[in-house]
């Protein structure tokens, strides 16, 4: 039984959780789950203060699922986004119809006259991405929002606590969102605010006492999450911690110097696994990036669990639990049941969560699961680690591997390796580090013309990928100083070998994803 207020039935969408992120930052708690979930906790007789349907890829026209369970209750106060707004528009007996062009990105909307919502100016820009709307209201509702084209944009009902909208306010891009879902909280489901920061580090310290005086084992990467993670977790259960960190061979200069520095300033025991051989040949050949995903995610299970079985023979250990640094994101990505029902796109396989527990017989510990990175950030500072450590841009788990289009060599990986280097160096020099959220480089394997001295040379690009984002789920590409760019892509050409053209990545996500693969 979920101790939340508010419960978001997960349609698919690819935003769901920042939905649960702005619930959070108003004050109220809130739980997404499957609609299925939703379906037996409903008919079971619980109900939330509030349920919000999520946006999702589908279409009423295709899916064709029974939903007035989600309906029952006439007193249920329901938000509707998205495709949770059409739900409600064809359940409620309006018309749906098939957009012959869709709305995709920014749009700006306007509020009826008649209607206002506080702090809220009357036209606002928000976050579209939708073909089918509704076209005709339900008997009972009344138009709040409109979009430029003509489209409704909020709806509500005039009898029950039901609202639409079909844009996405839990969107950072859509402006005076945290209002327009404040305003469904408090004057639609009249709910009282629940929820603090500190709520979530009780939870998280609780999460692990509760292993008493079993061993742990952590996959530790270094990362802010994994640091955290074992932060915590050291102060609950001192020794009985035990990290592994596993070279995979695709990491940056700045990650090996990071994992020193760990190991003579925290008190954590972190045991180095050196598999880069066997990364580099289980990926040799393989061009495909979800094949090279795939490889690298059981290449890292196979090793973790060799390394540790041997570790625990050696000292007599047997470990219990599995700590990980999982974040909130990780985890409704890998709920989400959507995607067997294939109602949700999986865009890229993520390596970092699942695999491992089953196959070793370990219970999961992941204290952190409930936050976003943001939080953890600030949980960090106050465990009295480092800013820097804190504030370290997210690496992807597989790394370089996927910052190398294509087949993986010896000589791209350096150059991913020396031109990243630069980049940072640059970055720290210019004091732009924390001003973004990630930035690395690309290795792109095709061969332009170029001169390098006297001569004709034929080598590959560079793509320097900088982004601003709060959470990763969208992003927007960064605008850095033109001499910044100028020093940087000098550096690269001059100092990594087999490069003689560097470019700037313009794109936003969406379309394009943070990561290149
Ligand atoms: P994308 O490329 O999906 O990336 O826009 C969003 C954020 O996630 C990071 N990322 C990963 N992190 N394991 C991770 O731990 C992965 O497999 C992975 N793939 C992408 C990416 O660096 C960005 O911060």
């Amino acid at each position: 039984m979920s101790s939340r207020q508010v419960w978001i039935a997960d349609f698919g969408s690819q935003y769901t959780q920042l939905i649960t992120r702005k619930t959070r930052e108003l004050g109220y708690s809130s739980e997404i789950m499957t609609v299925e979930r939703v379906k037996e906790l409903l008919l079971s007789g619980k109900i939330p203060s509030a349920l919000i349907l999520s946006g999702g890829p589908q279409s009423i026209f295709e899916d064709k699922t029974d939903y007035t369970f989600l309906f029952k209750n006439e007193a249920l106060p329901i938000l509707g986004i998205c495709y949770g707004m059409q739900l409600i528009g064809h359940h409620f007996g309006g018309s749906v119809v098939k957009g012959f062009i869709g709305e995709y990105g920014d749009a700006t909307i306007s509020m009826i006259d008649s209607f206002s919502i506080k702090n809220c100016p009357k036209k606002i820009n928000v976050w579209m991405s939708h073909s089918d709307h509704v076209e005709q209201l339900p008997l009972g509702f009344k138009k709040i929002m409109i979009s430029g084209n003509g489209i409704f944009a909020g709806v509500i009902s005039e009898s029950a606590p039901v609202m639409g909208l079909q844009f996405h306010p839990e969107v950072e891009h859509t402006n005076h969102g945290k209002d327009i879902l404040n305003y469904f909280f408090t004057c639609i489901a009249g709910m009282k605010k629940d929820w603090e920061d500190k709520t979530i580090r009780e939870e998280a310290k609780a999460e692990i006492k509760k292993v008493g005086e079993s061993k742990v084992l952590c996959a530790f990467s270094g990362g802010v999450d994994s640091l955290v993670a074992a932060t915590i977790a050291h102060e609950v259960i001192g020794k009985n911690l035990h990290c592994f960190f596993v070279d995979n061979g695709l990491l940056r200069p700045q990650d090996y110097e990071h994992i020193e520095i760990l190991q003579k300033e925290t008190p954590l025991n972190i045991v180095v696994i050196d598999a880069k051989e066997i990364f580099y040949k289980n990926l040799e050949g393989v061009s495909d990036p979800e094949k090279k995903r795939k490889i690298i995610g059981k290449s890292f299970i196979d090793v973790f669990e060799a390394k540790v079985n041997e570790y625990s023979k050696k000292h007599n250990i047997s470990f219990d639990y599995l700590l990980q640094g999982t974040l909130y994101p990780d985890v409704i990505e890998s709920i989400s049941p959507h995607k067997k029902d294939g109602k949700s796109v999986t865009i890229k396989s993520h390596h970092n969560v699942g695999g491992l527990p089953e196959r070793m017989k370990l219970k999961l510990l992941e204290p952190l699961r409930f936050l976003f990175k943001d939080e953890v950030r600030l949980l960090g500072e106050e465990l009295g680690l480092p800013h820097s450590w804190v504030y370290r841009h997210p690496f992807p788990g597989p790394g370089i591997g996927v910052r190398v289009l294509g087949e993986l060599g010896l000589e791209s990986i350096t150059a991913v390796q020396l031109s990243d280097q630069i980049l940072l160096e640059e970055l720290n020099s210019s004091n732009l580090y924390e001003a973004v959220w990630q930035a690395f480089t690309v290795y792109l394997p095709i061969k332009t013309v170029g001169v390098k001295g006297d001569s004709r040379a034929y080598e590959s690009v560079i793509c320097v990928r900088v982004v601003n984002s709060t959470d990763g789920m969208t992003a927007n590409w960064s605008s850095l100083p033109t001499d910044f760019l100028f020093r940087v892509s000098s550096r690269i050409t001059n100092e990594v070998k087999g490069i003689t053209r560097v470019v700037y990545d313009i794109t936003s996500k969406p379309p394009g994803t943070i990561e290149w693969e």
